[in-house]
């Protein structure tokens, strides 16, 4: 549908902006916080780009309030951010740390303070390492517990001035790098092992749903799902079939348990005939089934293209692109199944990310049509090196070109019928890529460091920090 012209974004839209602790505070060890599993993975070599790791990272945790100043200058309505398990229950379970939780307080109260509407997120990955070591984290049950009793104690003391929240970031991410590639920490190859971890942090996540209900009756949540829509490579019927076989197993596998509380039935039995299907005990289906998120989070990057696959053709890839030297990203599947392939329609980024604008439409409305729930994106963006000039100009006209065009499809998304709340670009500030150090920004707001050179720290504002300044001041309409 091509149109002439398109809905308005609604009143209220969310123009928001993203991160995640681990990415930006710093601190890691200050004021009682405990260490967390990416604390102690970055220190195993070779883990991460040049050996980088958050022990600094931006240094939001002691440059908040310039921070939040910078959001408002730009009229910023929203902020997504996450808070550390470690910062309030320093070994994940036991003693509640007082000063973590005013850290987050003061932070809330200076963005509301400013008009910015805080929405926070409950897990972006930085498990507390003492309940890896204690019993195997997301692979023991007992996390369902702890998870709860310290997002409870979020819900409690916060409730009241914050309404929007996510439950788990990317539980898809998490998952296959944490246990298929061994890319994240806990580092471990087994699929078997990730669909039984995954299955718990299914349930873990309905119960936090279900405590948010009793406690913020009034507020929203919703898990953040790393969403690529899948398409297939060509119209030959076995290319189509791949297609549905990577929808179902990469995306409708998380997408169904959080919105209709069942896995796709392709995939578990897919999952059966390998002996590797999720053991679902009495009461998890039931739980699934009443734990409804409010809205679905997506952060959407990019598109799949997927291509059928040999019996003995190629495998999950253990090689990513983390230099940003274009090309080098190898092809990867699941044998018999389905292998992505380059979509020769599609640029990419220097990180081999496909840009599709279009994608992200289609996304939404794929989504809308199958669980007609709200949707917030929680996340889009473009990762980039990005060149700090004289007089501190930062001309970074491809992420202006970039989110003006995934603005424009969310636009048309919204004219199709799409029920769209907000929008957070992915980030505000520069901050650690997980695995590509600090070379690959994404920010409004430059942070003038390099990967193992914190210099000054100095933030200043990129082109697009106006760009995207003047698209909130005009709801969306002048992009
Ligand atoms: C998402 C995560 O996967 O994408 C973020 O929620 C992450 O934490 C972002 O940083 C971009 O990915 P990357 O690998 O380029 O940092």
């Amino acid at each position: 549908m091509i149109y002439e012209k398109t809905a308005k974004f609604r009143d209220d839209f969310l123009w928001g902006s993203a991160s995640a602790a681990y990415q930006v505070e710093g601190a890691w060890d200050k004021d009682g916080k405990g260490e967390s599993v990416w604390d102690v993975y970055t220190r195993i070599p070779g883990t991460t780009f040049k050996e980088t790791d958050g022990k600094v990272a931006v240094d939001h945790y002691h440059r908040y309030k310039e921070d939040v100043a910078l959001m408002a200058e730009m009229g910023l309505k929203a902020y997504r951010f996450s808070i550390a398990w470690t910062r309030i229950y320093p070994d994940g379970k036991t003693e509640l740390n007082e000063a973590g939780l005013q850290f987050y307080e003061q932070l809330i109260d200076e963005l509301i303070a400013h008009n910015i509407t805080p929405v926070v997120t409950l897990y972006h990955w930085d498990l507390p390492q003492h309940l890896q070591d204690l019993y195997g984290g997301w692979e023991s049950r007992e996390i369902i517990e702890d998870f709860n009793r310290y997002c409870v104690t979020l819900f409690k003391r916060f409730g009241d001035k914050v309404k929007h929240w996510v439950s788990l970031n990317e539980q898809n991410i998490f998952m296959t790098l944490g246990y298929v590639t061994a890319m994240h920490p806990p580092a471990v190859k087994s699929h078997k092992r990730m669909l039984q971890a995954n299955h718990i942090a299914n349930v873990a996540n309905a119960t936090v749903i279900e405590s948010f209900k009793q406690y913020v009756p009034d507020g929203m949540i919703g898990p953040s799902f790393a969403y690529g829509p899948v398409y297939p490579y060509s119209c030959d019927p076995q290319d189509i079939l791949s297609a549905e076989n990577a929808e179902d197993l990469n995306n409708y596998w998380w997408l169904d348990v959080y919105c209709k509380g069942e896995y796709p039935t392709f995939a578990f039995k897919y999952y059966e005939r390998l002996g590797i299907a999720p053991v679902i005990e009495e009461g998890d289906l039931e739980l699934l089934a009443r734990a409804k998120p409010d809205f679905i989070g997506i952060n959407y990057y990019q598109t799949g293209t997927v291509a059928s696959n040999p019996i003995d053709g190629v495998g999950p890839s253990e090689v990513m692109n983390n230099t940003g030297k274009k090309g080098t990203a190898k092809e990867n599947g699941l044998p018999g199944v389905f292998k992505n392939v380059k979509n020769p329609n599609l640029e990419t980024t220097n990180w081999d990310w496909a840009i599709d604008p279009t994608g992200l439409r289609v996304g939404l409305r794929r989504l809308t049509s199958r669980y007609n729930l709200p949707i917030l994106i929680t996340e889009n963006g473009l990762g980039e090196f990005d060149q700090l000039e004289e007089n501190d100009v930062v001309n970074d006209s491809h992420r202006i070109d970039y989110l003006s065009a995934h603005v424009l499809a969310c636009k048309e998304a919204v004219t199709d019928g799409v029920d769209l709340l907000g929008y957070c670009t992915w980030s505000f500030t520069d901050l650690l890529s997980w695995l590509n150090g600090y070379q690959k920004r994404y920010g409004f707001v430059y942070v003038d460091r390099e990967e193992n050179d914190e210099k000054e720290l100095r933030r200043i504002k990129k082109n697009s920090f106006y760009w995207y300044q003047n698209v909130i001041e005009s709801n969306g309409e002048d992009l």
